[in-house]
């Protein structure tokens, strides 16, 4: 199984596993609005173990996240919202939704600093609800009555992505162990404990990348007392 990317060549074939798997579908206009203005979002489980016999062979896709930055968000929080998540029958308890929702909600933070995200669910699906609540961490935030065009009633979830902020820091007070910074210099070059940390006139330090995007690997010490 390989968890990559959505493409807009894998539309249709998403748009397939939404119609078989879901009562809410899109046009298709939808789903490229999704993968123009926020491919880093969006992915796709693909079965690679049929072999593909000709260039012209279509991925088999079993699953799909579909996933959007809220635009305007009415609560001034940058956040995520997961526009539709499903998998095949013949694919499902296998963890691959589990592990779509991790990816996009990793690169919702990494590329987006999404604060949290946010999705709607039918209150009777006891299985989404399982995977969002027990296995995800989401919680119930209210219930939005007569949301789905049958008159049935949503859950409105969220799930606050701190912890993936504190993962992506903590992997990277990782990386920067390996590296030669030289001998210290002054207050500023005060060693910290093996997890990068350290205190500097009382304020609690610890060593983060900067220009990551440019490729410029330098190091500085961010305040940690001062709200970002
Ligand atoms: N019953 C109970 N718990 C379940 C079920 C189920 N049928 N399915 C998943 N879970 C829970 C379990 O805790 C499971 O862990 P476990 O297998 O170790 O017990 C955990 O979720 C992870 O399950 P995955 O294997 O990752 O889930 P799967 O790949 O099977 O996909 C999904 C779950 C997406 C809900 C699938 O059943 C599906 O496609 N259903 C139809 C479409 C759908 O309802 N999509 C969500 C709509 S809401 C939205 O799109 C925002």
């Amino acid at each position: 199984m390989d968890i990559r990317l959505l493409r807009p060549s894998d539309i249709p074939h998403v748009q397939h596993a939404n119609i078989t798997n879901l009562p809410e579908n899109y046009f298709m206009k939808y789903y490229l609005y999704h993968a123009l203005s926020w491919p880093q979002l969006s992915y796709v489980a693909v079965d690679v173990s049929r072999p593909k016999k000709t260039p012209y062979d279509y991925p088999r896709i079993v699953g799909y996240v579909l996933a959007k930055m809220e635009e305007d968000p009415p609560d001034g929080v940058q956040h995520g919202h997961i526009t539709s998540l499903s998998v095949m029958r013949t694919h499902r308890r296998l963890g691959i939704a589990e592990k779509l929702m991790r990816q996009s909600q990793r690169a919702m933070v990494e590329t987006f600093g999404a604060q949290y995200v946010s999705l709607h669910v039918r209150v009777s699906n006891n299985a989404a609800l399982r995977l969002y609540r027990d296995t995800l961490g989401f919680v119930n935030e209210k219930v939005e009555a007569k949301y789905y065009a049958d008159g049935e009633d949503a859950y409105s979830m969220k799930l606050d992505l701190g912890y993936i902020r504190e993962l992506i820091m903590d992997e990277e007070d990782g990386e920067t162990e390996d590296l030669d910074e030289g001998e210290p210099v002054g207050s500023a070059g005060a060693k910290g404990d093996e997890t990068g940390k350290s205190e500097v006139n009382g304020e609690k330090m610890r060593k983060v990348r900067v220009g990551r995007g440019l490729g410029v690997g330098e190091l500085v010490e961010r305040n940690e007392s001062q709200k970002a």
